[in-house]
């Protein structure tokens, strides 16, 4: 474990100059390598934890087992509810932390290749965020130990090796971590049996029962057995090209070339790893903790009955106050917590969670095609982008006693001031950009510990960024993350084909992932505090991400 983390130590070192890593360490220049990670002894977490990434086979559906990769954890000090598994399906187990402990997690990596967690949404020293250049090889361990400094929210675990982000959580990595802190405590909310957590997936099974990924790739089994599938299918290279291998022998522009480069959609919509969602409730308020945890599908979430949404959360922890809307729209990586009130709605009541249909995500030359023959050549999945479907269901079963009310405050956010912003006129712009078959941003591709210039912030200072989204006849929507941070909506100017998806945004909270819909221009506020280093900012459509619409920043002390 120490070796191991003297090691990514020592890449990590061999990164920066001396004098920032000495900062960033506090130790003396020099001693870097010898010296175990900062605060290793004086560390004393209130809560530690061993998180295993493995293969599994479990019955997800009639017929074979169906083998996942999936996470699983058990607390090694401090409160057992730490850890909360969820039975029967492929998604790893809930943790659940509080603003202010103090974590340590082993990770174990038992798979065949490597892998890295990455706790998205959180605040974190950059050894600690998860990024590529510190993925483990099979059999590895790497020790996390950080405070929790987030507010209380839905946040969520998954891997970030380079290049195969994609298949990894599709294969079943991904997990919802919870925290809680005293002004979340404090208020009357869904506890307990009524606080529910709701991860939405699509997969793509084959006759076998298998996960079916690009290529038709799907998990190995254990350490040295080969996947099923042909050699280069599953393994993006990324940075450089659209996946070649894939290419050749399967004709110009496969349906699997495509969905590397519109993002793969699976048939199969799953709810906590487990498809066919229902759920028997109470005539009761329920909390219902959304998670879009999928590779690259978009939903516009919408009850069937037409009752609207009320939204009390986003991705960084609850809205000031409730916002009412007829749809949400949620993609890769967004959470929205919904206040579901049932306690009027008689036992016998079934209400279906919809994806309304909607259109636009895949651009105009998608557009343009997707009705023709080319266009269901090359669509990824027989369940198109913006096509209308339910996703789950809950039946009430039974009444309930008591109820709540839904609070009219639910918390104060202090916003940074855009009047401290260094760059308040002149904001840092990030065009998404599109050439040959190749995303980027500012037409840069990602590479590993590459920054460019513009790509240098000040530690503590707060910023304008603005991410464009016109690449062109190849525009499609994006969902862009930036780690480490939890930044404020500033402004969405909207491109002319998000019509049907242009109520659904919910800008008032913390966001760390933000959705641009084709031609949509969106600014945002950010503040750069505590940790100077190397952090990534991306699109969360997995595919986009392994083919290197990803890139490095810099916090700069
Ligand atoms: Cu949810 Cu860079 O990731
Ligand atoms: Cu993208």
């Amino acid at each position: 474990m120490a070796e191991r983390d003297a090691a990514s130590r020592r890449r990590f070192l061999g990164q920066l100059g001396t004098g920032a890593a000495a900062l960033w360490a506090g130790i003396a220049p020099g001693n870097a390598a010898q010296t175990a990670p900062a605060g290793t002894d004086t560390f004393e977490p209130d809560v530690a934890l061993e998180l295993i990434a493995e293969p599994r086979r479990l019955s997800l559906r009639p017929g074979p087992a169906t083998l996942a990769w999936t996470y699983r954890a058990h607390v090694v000090k401090g409160d057992p509810a730490t850890v909360q598994e969820l039975p029967q399906g492929y998604l790893g187990p809930i943790l659940r932390v509080r603003r202010g402990q103090k974590l340590r997690v082993d990770f174990m990596n038992r798979l065949d290749e490597p892998s890295i967690v990455h706790w998205h949404g959180l605040h974190l020293p950059d050894s600690m965020d998860g990024h590529p250049r510190f993925a483990i090889g099979p059999g590895e361990r790497f020790r996390y130990q950080f405070e929790v400094k987030n507010r209380a929210g839905t946040y969520w675990y998954h891997p970030h090796p380079h290049g195969r982000t994609g298949a990894q959580v599709y294969f079943g990595l991904a997990g919802l971590l919870l925290v809680s802190d005293d002004e979340e405590q404090a208020l009357p909310l869904p506890r307990g049996e009524f606080d529910l957590p709701i991860v939405i997936q699509d997969r793509t099974f084959g006759d076998d029962n298998q996960f079916r990924y690009l290529g038709g790739a799907r998990p190995a089994a254990a350490r040295g057995e080969a996947t099923e599938a042909p050699p280069a299918s599953g393994r993006a290279t990324g940075g450089g090209t659209m996946g070649g291998g894939t290419m050749g022998g399967r004709g110009m522009m496969s349906g699997d070339m495509m969905a590397r480069m519109t993002g793969f959609l699976g048939d199969t919509i799953l709810v906590n790893g487990r498809p066919n969602p229902s759920l028997e409730v109470a005539a009761h308020p329920y909390r219902l903790r959304i998670l879009n945890g999928s590779n690259s599908r978009i939903y516009r979430l919408a009850w069937h009955d037409g009752r609207p949404l009320t939204v009390i959360a986003t991705d960084g922890g609850l809205l000031e106050r409730p916002v009412q809307k007829d749809y949400v729209v949620l993609a890769p990586a967004e959470r929205v917590e919904l206040w579901a009130d049932l306690s009027q709605d008689r036992v016998g009541t079934e209400l279906t969670m919809l994806s309304l249909a909607f259109d636009g995500s895949m651009g105009p030359m998608m557009d343009r095609m997707g009705g023709g023959s080319m266009g269901r050549m090359m669509a990824s999945s027989t369940l198109a982008a913006g096509a209308r479907f339910s996703i789950f269901t809950v039946k009430v079963v039974r009444k309930a006693n008591g109820s709540l009310e839904l609070p009219e405050r639910l918390s104060s956010i202090r916003w940074p001031l855009l009047e401290d912003a260094v760059n308040r006129t002149k904001p840092r712009t990030f065009r998404l950009t599109m050439e040959r078959m190749q995303w980027g941003i500012n037409r840069r591709v990602f590479e590993m510990t590459a920054v460019a210039p513009d790509e240098v912030v000040k530690l503590d200072s707060t910023e304008v960024w603005e991410f464009v989204n016109d690449s062109g006849m190849m525009t499609m929507a994006h969902p862009m993350h930036v780690h480490d941070q939890q930044f404020r909506v500033l402004e969405r100017r909207r491109g002319p084909v998000s019509e049907s998806v242009r109520d659904g945004f919910v800008d008032q909270g913390w966001k760390d992932t933000v959705l641009l819909m084709p031609g949509d221009r969106v600014k945002l506020l950010l503040r750069f505090e505590d940790y100077p280093g190397l952090y990534l900012y991306h699109c969360h459509m997995l595919e986009h991400e392994d083919s290197g619409l990803m890139r490095n920043y810099r916090v700069e002390a």
